[in-house]
């Protein structure tokens, strides 16, 4: 007879992810997964019309390691004010052989930090070795992961903060341990920025290629449908394009289908060291967010929680 299901709340994840042996085992499921070890189709999407939302269902399995998973998320796009959340996930833990549930955990912290780490990986794979200054365009959910992250792993100057309203961009400042320059506008934000974060709802351009230092580092995490938008033509034409499943981008990237761009890598061909990384090049990572990078998260959530209640 198989264990009862675990439940994982939010706030036990929290305490149990740590960034450092997360990107670890990230960059090492990247590789995995461009090395075609990994079982994952393309997210299926059910439109939710009425609700004008999807549900994103995210099956995953890494034969190798003995990881079974899928996530369960729910996106919207709400009217501007609106209360309501704009994304409700939950990741379930299966077990290969008997087709039994292990565990099922909130997906909302997972999908927050292995997105973040996700991108810092591309950073530290493609941005320039002697980057300076860090801008984050958006101050939700992702935007303080994508803080958290880069300012741990990495050592930046400055960090600039846009937001459409100053009050949010002086709201998430002081949301934050570390100091912050918030910017009223996107090109005041990103003007000689080294490394330029994308974590907003748009579904238009947001960030203009005009605006990008030559050699910059771009990871664009918004806009995750094919009609969807951050970056402009002009970016996508002029950079390098790296994404996270060149099968995904395709499919799904606005960013990328729209532009006409070329995807020039995988992050995981970069790790596995059969594409170059074009540092001294202005660089685009287009994150589409993939089941392989919950999976781990979530097999390394469940490991941390079986050694906590395993303690005497
Ligand atoms: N690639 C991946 O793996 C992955 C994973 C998760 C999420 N995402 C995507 O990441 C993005 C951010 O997610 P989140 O969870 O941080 O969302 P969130 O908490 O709702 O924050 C969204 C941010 O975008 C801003 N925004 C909304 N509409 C905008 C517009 N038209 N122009 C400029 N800014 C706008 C919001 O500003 P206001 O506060 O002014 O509304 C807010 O700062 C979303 O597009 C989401 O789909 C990607």
């Amino acid at each position: 007879m198989a264990d009862p299901p675990v439940t994982i709340s939010e706030h036990e994840v929290e305490s149990l992810l740590q960034y450092s042996e997360l990107t670890t085992r990230l960059e090492k499921a990247l590789g995995k997964f461009s090395r075609g070890e990994v079982v994952q189709p393309v997210r299926t999407t059910v439109p939710l019309q009425k609700h004008n939302g999807f549900l994103g269902l995210m099956p995953t399995y890494i034969e190798h390691d003995g990881v079974l998973c899928t996530k369960l998320v729910c996106f919207y796009k709400r009217e501007d004010g609106s209360t309501l959340p704009s994304t409700r996930a939950t990741v379930v833990l299966l077990d290969p052989e008997y087709g039994s549930v292990k565990a099922v955990m909130d997906g909302e912290v997972i999908t927050g930090m292995r997105t973040a780490a996700v991108s810092a990986i591309s950073a530290k794979l493609l941005m320039r070795p002697e980057a300076e200054v860090l801008a984050i365009l958006g101050t939700g959910k992702q935007a303080l992961s994508h803080y958290n992250v880069f300012t741990e792993m990495f050592s930046f100057k400055e960090v600039r903060v846009w937001s459409r309203t100053k009050d949010r961009a002086e709201k998430f400042m002081h949301s934050v341990t570390g100091p912050v320059t918030p910017c009223v506008s996107v090109e005041e934000a990103v003007k000689g920025a080294d490394v330029i974060v994308t974590v907003t709802r748009c579904t238009e351009p947001v960030l203009f290629g005009q605006w990008v230092k030559p050699g910059a580092h771009v990871a664009a995490v918004g806009a995750c449908r094919p009609n969807w938008r951050e970056l402009d033509d002009v970016l996508m034409k002029e950079a390098v394009v790296y994404t996270d499943s060149r099968q995904g981008a395709t499919t799904e990237s606005g960013d990328v289908i729209l532009s006409g761009a070329e995807v020039f890598a995988e992050l995981g061909d970069v790790i596995n060291g059969t594409k170059p990384a074009h540092r001294e090049k202005t660089t685009v990572f287009k994150s589409l967010g993939m089941g392989v990078e919950d999976a781990v998260s979530a097999e390394l959530v469940f490991d941390q929680w079986k050694a906590k209640n395993s303690q005497p």
